[in-house]
């Protein structure tokens, strides 16, 4: 049976471990790589059954292009040779598609499968899967001031009614902000990931490869989430202020 656990609404998964998987196993990093897309579909489904709404995965950043021609090209092909099998799991599950990140760098076949996949999957309510693709924090906070600073121009905004919230809405996406965000291998740090969105994020920092983040480790990493004390900055209402 379950647990009755709360359940974050916005889960942010940093991939990471898929390399170390394969060759600690004496394979080749593609093949950590395709055992991490199979693990992806598998957990994904999992935790939209347990009921997150929103789950933001770092597949790409936009310093992975410094990685061999032939290792970038195996993990862009995956998206491509693959989108059968992707349209197919996100219409049996319903699930809504975005993509995040910058165009520039990626082929026009792999920016053909990306709209595709959104296009096809839009209507899609309940579960979104927002897939962070030759994605970086800094590009998308640089891409949104760009386009502040064009509506500025075109005197379509007024510069006075910039806060937070409508800086927001420049964002790629429009999505709630990230409550728990796990990255799998030990390696602590967030790597340019969603930095606007996990402002108050819990993390979590599992030792296992991506490859072997299960159904059950993500049951742990509730459990912990469970035990966290969130505050935004406030006090708890337990204490007193002398
Ligand atoms: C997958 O893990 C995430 C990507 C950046 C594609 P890695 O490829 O970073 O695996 P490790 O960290 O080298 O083991
Ligand atoms: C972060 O992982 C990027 C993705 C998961 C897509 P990396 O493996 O590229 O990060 P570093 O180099 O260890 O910081
Ligand atoms: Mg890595």
């Amino acid at each position: 049976m379950e647990e009755a656990l709360k359940i974050p609404n916005h889960v942010g998964i940093i991939v990471d471990g898929n390399g170390r998987w394969g060759t600690e196993k004496g394979l080749s990093r593609s093949k950590g790589h395709e055992a991490g897309f199979i693990n992806l579909q598998k957990l994904t489904a999992y935790m939209f059954k347990r009921g997150v709404s929103y789950i933001s995965a770092y597949l790409f950043s936009t310093e992975n292009f410094k990685r061999s021609q032939k290792e970038v090209d195996f993990i862009m092909n995956l998206l491509t040779g693959k989108l059968k099998e992707i349209l197919a799991f996100c219409h049996e599950e319903k699930i809504h598609v975005y993509f995040s990140g910058r165009e520039t760098g990626l082929s026009s076949k792999v920016i053909k499968a990306m709209k595709q996949i959104e296009a096809e999957t839009k209507t899609y309510e309940n579960k979104y899967f927002n897939i962070c693709f030759n994605y970086g924090g800094h590009a998308e906070i640089v891409d949104a001031t760009k386009k502040i600073v064009e509506d500025v121009q075109n005197k379509k905004l007024d510069i006075g009614t910039l806060d937070e919230k409508l800086y927001e809405k420049y964002l790629y996406h429009k999505l709630p902000p990230v409550d728990l965000l796990i990255r799998t291998s030990g390696e602590m740090r967030i790597s340019n990931f969603m930095l606007w969105q996990c402002s108050y994020a819990e993390f979590y920092f599992p030792k296992v490869y991506f490859p072997d983040f299960d159904d059950k480790a993500f049951e742990e990493a509730l459990r912990e989430y469970n035990q966290r004390n969130r505050r935004f900055g406030g006090v708890n209402n337990d204490q007193k202020s002398n």
